[in-house]
């Protein structure tokens, strides 16, 4: 079988780097760059498309791989100002294999920069080439790109992320602006809810943030902060807590912010489990992770 992996190569446990240049970008011609059109309900699967990046081995079962399979768009999760996510179904025709997938789209940024581009990409080693003038003379061409690269910061996040184990939707593909997840929700297409919108009691509370403290020690222990932590940022699928929307990853080495994205991410979170009940301190988690990333 042909592989499209960008991870499968590599060693299961090398740290990614939020500056690798994800290899799309490289060799960009400019369809690359463009969101996949898809006729309603007659669309193909991009699974196979020139410039597809599949996500990490071992890839699991659930995942549609055959080429008969066809995509269609079931409707619209959530539009932000950065992305949009659409629910979308993959399935095989005649057959009962189906799955459900979150689509998120970035938009090309018309007027400004990401409200995440600033603080964030300080310590980026930033290559001059074509792409890189292009984005920062904003062509149309430079909008995409600048799309594409944070679908591709995204993208490796996720990958990296779910072969250390912590808790995030599997990455199913990229295609250029476009980010095929794992659905988090029900069969039905209802979207597990944000945790911002859950009312746990005291020891549902107590369970998801064992959860969250365990995921952020094993991204500190990786040198990494989610780098936008909030309760919108994290979906609550029955039990289980699971961390969204990370193309700001922020390498804490690296980034001279480190710490502070490190213990930014820690007073969010904590602030609203004890606004919600199980008053946490984020003082001596932060000062643990600092110590665990090895930025101290
Ligand atoms: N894998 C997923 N499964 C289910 N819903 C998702 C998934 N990813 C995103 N969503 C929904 O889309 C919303 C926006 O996604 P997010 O990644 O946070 O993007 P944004 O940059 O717009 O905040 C989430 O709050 C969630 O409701
Ligand atoms: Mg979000």
């Amino acid at each position: 079988m042909r592989d499209h992996s960008d991870f499968s190569s590599a060693p299961a446990r090398r740290r990614r780097r939020f500056d690798d240049e994800p290899r799309f970008v490289k060799r960009s011609p400019r369809p690359e760059l463009e969101s996949p059109e898809r006729d309603e309900d007659t669309g193909w699967t991009s699974w196979d498309s020139p410039g597809v990046l599949h996500g990490p081995e071992p890839r699991p079962d659930w995942v549609i791989t055959e080429l008969a399979a066809r995509d269609t768009d079931r409707g619209v999760l959530k539009t932000g100002k950065e992305a949009d996510v659409h629910l979308v179904e993959r399935a095989v025709p005649d057959t009962e294999r189906r799955m459900l997938l979150a689509a998120k789209r970035y938009r090309a940024a018309d007027h400004r920069l990401f409200h995440r581009d600033a603080g964030y990409l300080e310590g980026r080693r930033v290559r001059e080439s074509r792409v890189t003038r292009a984005m920062a003379g904003r062509t149309a061409f430079g909008k995409e790109a600048i799309a594409g690269q944070w679908a591709g910061a995204e993208f490796v996040a996720l990958g990296s992320l779910w072969q250390l184990g912590v808790s995030v939707p599997y990455p199913v593909q990229l295609l250029g602006t476009e980010l095929m997840l794992e659905f988090v929700g029900e069969a039905d297409g209802t979207a597990a809810p944000r945790l911002a919108q859950v009312r746990p009691d005291r020891q549902r509370l107590e369970r998801l943030w064992e959860q969250l403290v365990d995921a952020l020690r094993v991204l500190a222990r990786a040198g990494l902060a989610h780098g936008d932590l909030s309760p919108y940022n994290m979906l609550v699928h029955h039990d289980r807590l699971v961390l969204i929307d990370l193309p700001q990853i922020v390498d804490v080495v690296i980034n001279p912010k480190g710490a502070e994205f490190l213990a930014r991410d820690v007073t969010v979170v904590a602030r609203w489990f004890t606004a919600k009940g199980l008053p946490v301190d984020p003082e001596p988690l932060i000062a643990e992770l600092v110590d665990d990333a090895g930025i101290r």
